[in-house]
């Protein structure tokens, strides 16, 4: 606390208006009294205050309580179950909010939803830990305004045509364009822009994409592989929600050799990024020569009894109704193995 001392002492109070929030161990959070001694650790480890709480959108602030007096309901939360996609969803913005009011979460953790949600970063996580995914490049959307010749020629130069644009922050195939030619670059990483800072350039494969459904934390299993036959030229947006002309099949017909593979490379993916609970990971599998590349990991799956994650795991003798019990446990466990470390807060 004395980082918070030395903030609170030294900050310019001409400038700014100061609230004071001590957060204890036990996870309490404190809207601290603006007459009390700030000025060191001891002074705010003892100031009076009043519990708030936080993470009420439409109040943008704090929310005094005062327990014992309440007004108010309290629901207790056993298990989070987030159905949830993008954005505060499968980010981590979501888990983080549950990891801090003590809840035990169904899925991922901050770390693998949010390095799950950047393309970037898992691809690099993927690399590193030898599992093949396609080569790219990547720029922030700052960079693409200041030296848009430099990135175009990096793209012709290093990735090729035809390539895959994308938002890095993706999701539903939004800001996704397949681009064939250095004249239809221009527009796509312009598109890609609009939806995130960060926007990456990767080699197209003509591919068939397969998908493995992978359940567990510790040591997880994987399920059959399915098989996307995109109704489009690839799987877009459209494709995905609109056309009737896209089909799913249960599992894949491919060699037992790939399959076996496939599923190898789901479990590793999944724990290299530190995922639990659930995860899809979607494959891209060249035609013309037979290689395998990791397209992406999905922390929070569609999960529709018809999605193919279900699916996936109904095909391989889990009902949709078992998965959801096996979910709710898988995330208990978690959180029984985070809340013995010696540095966990949650009692
Ligand atoms: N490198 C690639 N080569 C071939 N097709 C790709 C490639 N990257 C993406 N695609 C196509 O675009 C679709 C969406 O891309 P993806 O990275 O899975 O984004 P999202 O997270 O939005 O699902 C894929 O399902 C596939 O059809
Ligand atoms: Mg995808």
């Amino acid at each position: 606390m004395s980082s918070a001392a030395g903030v609170f002492t030294h900050i310019d109070r001409n400038q700014y208006n100061i609230h004071a929030v001590r957060l204890d161990k036990d996870g309490t959070w404190w809207l601290l009294d603006p007459n009390e001694p700030m000025d060191s650790p001891e002074a705010l480890a003892r100031a009076a205050g009043m519990r708030v709480v936080a993470g009420d959108p439409t109040i943008e602030g704090l929310v005094i309580i005062e327990p014992g007096e309440r007004t108010l309901d309290i629901v207790r939360v056993d298990v989070a179950f987030p159905v949830l996609h993008g954005p505060f969803g499968e980010d981590g913005t979501f888990q983080g909010l549950a990891a801090m009011a003590g809840w035990p979460c169904v899925g991922s953790g901050v770390l693998g939803s949010s390095v799950g949600m950047d393309k970037v970063l898992m691809k690099q996580v993927f690399f590193q830990n030898d599992l093949p995914s396609t080569d790219f490049i990547w720029f922030t959307k700052k960079s693409w305004m200041a030296e848009s010749d430099r990135i175009l020629k990096a793209v012709n130069q290093e990735i090729g045509f035809p390539c895959f644009v994308k938002p890095a922050n993706a999701g539903s195939s939004v800001g996704i364009s397949k681009v064939k030619s250095a004249e239809e670059l221009w527009t796509a990483i312009n598109i890609a822009a609009e939806y995130d800072r960060k926007i990456l350039v990767e080699k197209g494969v003509n591919a068939r994409e397969l998908e493995c459904a992978v359940l567990g934390n510790h040591q997880p299993q994987t399920s059959v592989v399915g098989e996307i036959l995109p109704g489009n030229e690839f799987y877009d947006y459209e494709a995905k929600y609109q056309s009737e002309g896209s089909r799913t099949l249960a599992p894949a017909d491919i060699d037992n050799d790939i399959a076996e593979k496939i599923k190898w490379m789901a479990a590793r993916a999944f724990s290299s990024l530190d995922c639990a609970g659930l995860g899809r990971v979607d494959f891209l599998l060249d035609k013309n020569n037979g290689d395998l590349f990791v397209n992406e990991i999905n922390t929070i799956p569609g999960f529709t009894p018809i999605s193919m994650y279900p699916h996936l795991w109904e095909k391989s003798g889990i009902s949709y109704t078992e998965l959801i019990s096996k979910l709710i446990e898988l995330a208990i466990e978690d959180h029984e193995d985070r809340k013995c470390l010696k540095n966990s807060r949650i009692d």
